[in-house]
Formats: C-alpha cells, sequence, structure tokens
C-alpha cells in the first residue's frame, strides 16, 4: 500500500465481480497519468475478470485482496485513513448486497466498515438489468446511499448479455472527471 502521499489524490479502487471489470484498468490508468495514487483492492469475483498483474502494472502498487494476508492484517484500517477517496468500479449485486447486510468476511467488506463514511465512498453499479431492477437490490442501494454513499448512476444502452437497459457502468472517462471534480 500507501507510502506517504500526502497531496490529497489517494484512491482506492475496489473491483468487484463484473464482465465490466476491465475498465477499472482505464480508470485506474487515467488516474495514474493524472498524478493520483491508486491503491487496488480486488473481490474474489473481481480477480477473476480482471487479472492482477494488470492493475499492479498500471498502479505500481500490488492488488491488495486477503485481508488475512502476512504481515498487511491491519490494511482495511491503515487504507481507510490513507484514502482520500473509496470508489467501488464496478459494484457487482453480490457485492452491494453484502455491503447492505454489513459483511466484513473480506478486504473490501472490513474496509467499508472501518472507513465508517469518514472518507467520499463511491459506488458504481453494473450489472444486467433485471439484476438491476431486483428489490434486493435497489433497497441494498437506497439504505447504502441514506447511510453515506454515493451511488454513481448507471448508463443505459446494450449490455453484455444482449439486453438493452439499465445498469451499464458508468464509463471510465466520467467517474475520472467526477473524482478530478470532487478532489480539486
Ligand atoms: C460472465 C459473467 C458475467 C457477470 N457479470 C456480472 C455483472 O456485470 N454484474 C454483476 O452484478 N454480476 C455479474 N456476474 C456475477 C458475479 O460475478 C457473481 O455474483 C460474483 O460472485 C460476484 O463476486 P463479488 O462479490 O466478488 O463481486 C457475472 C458472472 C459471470 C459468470
Amino acid at each position: 500500500m500507501s507510502g506517504n502521499d500526502n497531496d490529497g489524490k489517494n484512491i482506492v479502487l475496489m473491483t468487484s465481480g463484473s464482465i465490466s471489470a476491465f475498465k477499472a484498468a482505464t480508470l485506474a490508468s487515467l488516474l495514474v497519468k493524472d498524478g493520483f495514487h491508486v491503491q487496488a483492492v480486488a473481490s474474489e469475483g473481481g480477480r477473476r475478470f480482471l487479472g492482477d498483474p494488470t492493475l499492479e502494472g498500471l498502479t505500481g502498487r500490488p492488488v491488495l485482496s486477503d485481508q488475512f494476508e502476512r504481515g498487511r492484517a491491519l490494511d482495511h484500517i491503515k487504507l481507510a485513513d490513507w484514502a482520500h477517496l473509496l470508489v467501488l468500479y464496478p459494484a457487482s449485486a453480490n457485492r452491494i448486497t453484502r455491503l447492505r447486510a454489513g459483511l466484513a468476511d473480506d478486504l473490501i467488506g472490513s474496509l467499508f466498515l472501518a472507513d465508517n463514511f469518514r472518507k467520499p465512498w463511491w459506488i458504481a453499479p453494473a450489472m444486467n438489468s433485471n439484476m438491476f431492477a431486483h428489490p434486493a437490490v435497489t433497497d441494498a442501494l437506497r439504505v447504502l446511499e441514506d447511510w453515506g454513499c454515493r451511488v454513481l448512476p448507471t448508463g443505459e444502452g446494450r449490455l453484455a448479455c444482449g439486453t438493452v437497459g439499465y445498469g451499464r457502468l458508468l464509463e471510465p472517462e466520467d467517474v475520472f472527471a467526477l473524482i478530478k471534480e470532487e478532489l480539486g
């Protein structure tokens, strides 16, 4: 993790299990090129879609995922302190409903509870339209927003599964612009 990056540009970029996870690589690249310090954190699902070497190569930091890794046991606390903004990009339906339940059995879940909304905590949903409209997901997003998360809009259009509708991940360029706006 980290280093002493005290210029207000520390981003924790969390990826979860969506087919759109490759877009996190573009977001990481845009941020790094603009001088942001990016620490990638991946869920098990996220790692299946986007290889660690890609994110490590782009960010210059090993991807974190195992909260029990030797020597890194306090990462969920340290990362929450280090970050100026945390963004879950993409956020899978599973991940969203798990956060709403307060489950902390992996690094993203523990990080979510450890931060407790001291820093901007953004969620960028990405899923099939039916999943996005399911009450388990809409309810979770509403609660997460009430708690203090910022839920980014999804786009409408053709999804990877072939259907057309809502649930498409916001493009990396748009999220990059929002982060710049937020952190100046
Ligand atoms: C090919 C494929 C594509 C998937 N795309 C999505 C997706 O875009 N959004 C989503 O919520 N789940 C999607 N899933 C299901 C998730 O990957 C699955 O729920 C996984 O357990 C999520 O893991 P996570 O909690 O680490 O995100 C997809 C699964 C497969 C096999």
